[in-house]
């Protein structure tokens, strides 16, 4: 891996650019990449992971896995996980307050050893993430918590499989449960699982490894649990929020673009909002093409759980619509407060009126460059989508947190015509 790429933190220069042209490659997806590397912990072995982005996230995911013993190594966009026999298992605070999808190795560590020490996850920029569902539905299974000194102590004399019924279906927990569930003794149902497409590939990665799982991808999970997993070779699905972000800065930019790898059947409620905004989207033998008109129309979005818009597109909508014909109505309904780049899209001229819950997106001709700061992953790539749009130059710090989530957004929207470099 590339080191010096990823402790990356030179500011992007963005300029008003368009239309754009050509094809892009999109890479495979963090959040499914991530959880898999946790479910190699589930069997002792070599796993051979493809399709790997090489961003931070999996950096750190990497460091965290070498802490409780296993080796690793990359060859360009393919991992090489080695798991011995016995780790040490535990995720120290370093490790997890660097990156909160750290706490999916809990189920994986409680399922083969019984026994797991995680660090407590912090909040971050979108605000309080709890995980008492993680934790309630592992103590249905069996398991037993105790917290102190910022630590969970998880124990388990066995994991027995049982109906655990979820308030929410959150991704984290579903898929901490069927990480736990693969190696329980009988059958665990998940009701109200998350149907995220990164659900899917992960219980095809573990029923590959030999686990009994049906119904990923619906809201009604069955595992049968066996007695052991073994290792596989996997090719992780494309991400459908890098696709998203070029979507985006097509709608911004206007043009004809091609995105190879990408997957419309992940993306059918991004791929219809963008058709009433006045894109057209369309499968091709390899992704998708799209073709943007010179300004979009406004519409009105509201996050939900997959199939509905996804939490993650929402910035990238919210950069849209401030370019957009009419004003647009977005509700966020997965996180509390993540609105917070909202004041940076102002910074830039956009009209964005938030309250609570609500952003009301007035659409402007253009917007007006100036220097922003990025307070996440994909409110940076909205800051750079945003910039495709605004006369001037508009210098994005703190992208760092870009590259946790995107191996090249510069280099990619760079090929595609987009004026964008690193100043
Ligand atoms: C994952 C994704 C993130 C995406 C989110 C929703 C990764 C690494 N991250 O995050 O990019 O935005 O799904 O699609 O895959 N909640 C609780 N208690 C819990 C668990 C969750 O109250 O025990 C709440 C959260 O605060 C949030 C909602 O449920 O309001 C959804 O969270 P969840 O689906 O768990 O998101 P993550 O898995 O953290």
């Amino acid at each position: 891996m590339n080191n010096e790429t990823l402790s990356e933190n030179t500011p992007i220069l963005v300029e008003k650019s368009g239309p754009l042209h050509g094809s892009v490659t999109v890479s495979g997806a963090k959040n499914s990449a991530l959880k898999l590397m946790a479910a190699c912990l589930l069997a002792p072995g070599t796993f051979t992971l493809r399709n790997v982005p090489m961003i931070a996230d999996v950096k750190w995911m990497s460091e965290l896995l070498e802490h409780m013993g296993a080796s690793i190594s990359f060859n360009e966009n393919e991992l090489t996980i080695n798991v011995p026999e016995t780790l040490t298992p535990e995720a120290p605070y370093e490790l997890v307050e660097r990156m909160r999808a750290s706490i999916v190795v809990l189920g994986p560590l409680l399922a083969r050893f019984g026994t797991a020490r995680v660090s407590v996850p912090g909040g971050d920029d979108f605000g309080h993430r709890p995980i008492d569902m993680h934790l309630r539905g592992l103590e249905e299974l069996g398991a037993e918590f105790t917290t102190s000194h910022g630590y969970i102590q998880a124990t388990s004399t066995g994991l027995t499989g049982t109906r655990v019924l979820l308030e929410f279906p959150s991704v984290g927990a579903t898929e901490n449960l069927l990480m736990a569930a693969v190696l329980a003794e009988g059958t665990t149902i998940i009701d109200n699982a998350a149907r995220e497409p990164e659900i899917s590939d992960l219980a095809d990665f573990l029923n590959r490894m030999g686990a009994q799982i049906s119904g990923a991808g619906r809201s009604i999970i069955t595992i049968d649990g066996v007695n052991e997993l073994h290792p596989v070779e996997h090719t992780v699905i494309p991400d459908r929020i890098e696709a998203a972000t070029y979507l985006a800065a097509l709608g911004i930019a206007g043009g004809e673009i091609e995105i190879e790898q990408a997957r419309a059947d992940h993306m059918d409620m991004m791929i219809r909002k963008l058709g009433e905004m006045g894109m057209s989207v369309s499968p091709t033998v390899n992704g998708l093409k799209a073709a943007a008109p010179e300004r979009l129309k406004s519409v009105d979005i509201s996050t939900l759980p997959y199939p509905g818009v996804a939490t993650d597109y929402k910035p990238l909508f919210v950069a849209m619509l401030s370019v957009a014909d009419g004003v647009g109505i977005v509700t966020e309904n997965i996180f509390a407060g993540r609105f917070r780049y909202a004041d940076e899209l102002a910074r830039i001229g956009a009209d964005i009126r938030v309250e609570g819950h609500h952003a009301v997106v007035r659409g402007l001709p253009s917007l007006s460059g100036a220097p922003v700061r990025a307070h996440d992953i994909r409110a940076g790539a909205a800051l750079v989508v945003a910039g495709l749009a605004a006369e001037g130059e508009t210098r994005i710090s703190d992208a760092h947190h870009i590259s946790r989530g995107y191996q090249d957004l510069v280099g990619n929207l760079s090929s595609l015509g987009a004026k964008i470099s690193y100043s």
